[in-house]
């Protein structure tokens, strides 16, 4: 939905564009940064502590890309909040970037994690849990097989490398600017001329991916009926909508051509749900109707606790099946020592069971589609060429007046400064956003309290901007 669908207002973004005066902006980022440090002394400590024993002063290296001088340090979180160790309550719209879409800490899912961690915690021996979280995987997603893994990641890996073994094919297609966490051949992107290449800060890529992927752009169908004919693509890895260059909606008809052209050419299509489960219990595979031969589900599946599966149609089970050598399974490039433990699958059977359920989901959703509405009417009244849009009960603002239908447009929109600020500012008056774009995640703890916080922060930082 686009802004003016959303609030009824008649806006024509060239007429009443307004752009960003950039000196201002530049102004409003250093009042921003200086209150930020101001008022975190203890973050500020522990930063500079934590630089003489963790590179870059982080655990993880994308935690020194937060907006502030360095990221505020967290002392505790439950449901849909966290304090920092300033003392600072935020309401927390990234939930771990999905992984806590769940709400920190959900009380099914910790007692459940309790009880098993004193039971053993992982024995690559299966439990009754295995079998309990994938009949309820069938139930949601309407595919019999499943297996599990530790990441999204993984998952996503061991899908290509079961759909490259079946098909006997060497490549997979992935769309322009997709994100699926660290699979190597998904960094790659289109660049002005067509050409596909390393994706721009591609840490040391094994080989040119372009040997090992084809990239079209996302909606489009030509694009994707020429790179299918060459009959070397084992599978697509896709996102039903694209999340992680803002949101990127399929356009009408794109799943029906997506799935029939896969088939025609003999490509299994996958489906990465990781993100785009906040179209509801069954993801927007069932929300949508979708009838992959593989799917992916990570991060939130066991309320943040490491897991992920991953599940088959009958016909490529059986495929795998056709192939299983008992003697080398264990050196296939498929698993991990820790995948399928028992901690993980209490955590998932917890989470599916108690958690993420259509309940949740029937909170989440209209928390989401206020949070639109309280952007959208901002946006409007302040005649930014900006819009917002939602999936489900993820929502998003995107620094372009029109909806992108492809990775290219979406990443065009992005502007790195603005981004920032409008992190920043928002950090400051006590809400995260995920970073690196502008997304918000409701959690079944998400209040209209908190979303209505939201609407009136953005507002402010959106008068301030424009003056
Ligand atoms: C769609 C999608 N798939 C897979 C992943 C990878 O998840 P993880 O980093 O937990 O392996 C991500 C991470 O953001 C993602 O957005």
């Amino acid at each position: 939905m686009s802004l003016c669908d959303l609030c009824g207002l008649s806006f024509d973004p060239i007429l009443t564009m307004k752009t960003i005066d950039r000196g201002r902006l530049q102004s409003l980022m250093q009042r921003e940064q200086k209150k930020f440090v101001e008022e975190r002394p203890k973050s500020k400590a522990l930063f500079e502590r934590a630089r003489k024993s963790l590179l870059a002063g982080v655990p993880m290296n994308w935690m020194v890309k937060w907006a502030g001088a360095f990221p505020p340090f967290v002392r505790e979180a439950e449901g849909a909040h966290f304090v920092d160790v300033d003392g600072h309550r935020y309401i927390d719209f990234c939930l771990g970037d999905t992984g806590a879409m769940t709400g920190h800490s959900p009380s099914a899912t910790v007692k459940a994690v309790e009880e098993q961690a004193r039971r053993g915690i992982t024995l690559m021996l299966p439990g009754e849990d295995s079998i309990l979280v994938a009949e309820e995987l069938q139930k949601r997603f309407q595919l019999p097989y499943w297996q599990f893994a530790l990441t999204a990641t993984d998952a996503n890996r061991f899908s290509i490398r079961l759909a490259r073994q079946i098909t006997a094919r060497p490549k997979i297609l992935a769309f322009n600017w997709c994100y699926h966490g660290t699979v190597d051949e998904t960094f790659i992107t289109l660049n002005a001329d067509g050409k596909a290449g390393p994706r721009a800060g591609s840490i040391g890529p094994p080989v040119n991916p372009a040997i090992t992927t084809t990239v079209v752009e996302f909606n489009d169908v030509g694009a994707l009926e020429r790179a299918l004919a060459a009959g070397d693509v084992a599978c697509v890895l896709a996102e039903p909508a694209m999340t992680n260059v803002g949101i990127v909606h399929a356009q009408p008809g794109y799943h029906a051509a997506l799935r029939e052209l896969t088939r025609k050419h003999g490509t299994l299509l996958i489906i990465d749900e990781t993100h785009t489960i906040c179209a509801g219990p069954g993801g927007y595979t069932r929300a949508e109707n979708l009838d992959p031969d593989i799917l992916v589900f990570g991060k939130a599946i066991g309320g943040g606790i490491p897991g992920a599966a991953y599940g088959f149609s009958q016909e490529v089970a059986e495929r795998i099946g056709a192939r299983q050598e008992l003697e080398n399974c264990d050196v296939g490039g498929i698993g991990g020592t820790l995948a399928g433990n028992a901690l993980s699958l209490a955590a998932m059977r917890a989470t599916l069971g108690e958690v993420l359920t259509k309940k949740a989901f029937d909170r989440m959703i209209p928390m989401a589609e206020r949070w639109m509405a309280g952007v959208a009417k901002a946006i409007a009244d302040t005649k930014l060429p900006w819009h917002v849009t939602r999936l489900g009960c993820r929502a998003e603002y995107l620094f372009g007046a029109k909806e992108p239908k492809n990775g290219t447009e979406a990443h065009d929109a992005m502007d790195f400064d603005l981004e920032r600020f409008m992190h920043l500012y928002a950090m400051n008056r006590g809400i995260l956003l995920t970073p690196f774009h502008n997304m918000a995640l409701m959690s079944p703890d998400t209040t209209a309290k908190d979303v209505d916080r939201h609407t009136e922060v953005f507002r402010e930082a959106v008068e301030g901007l424009v003056g």
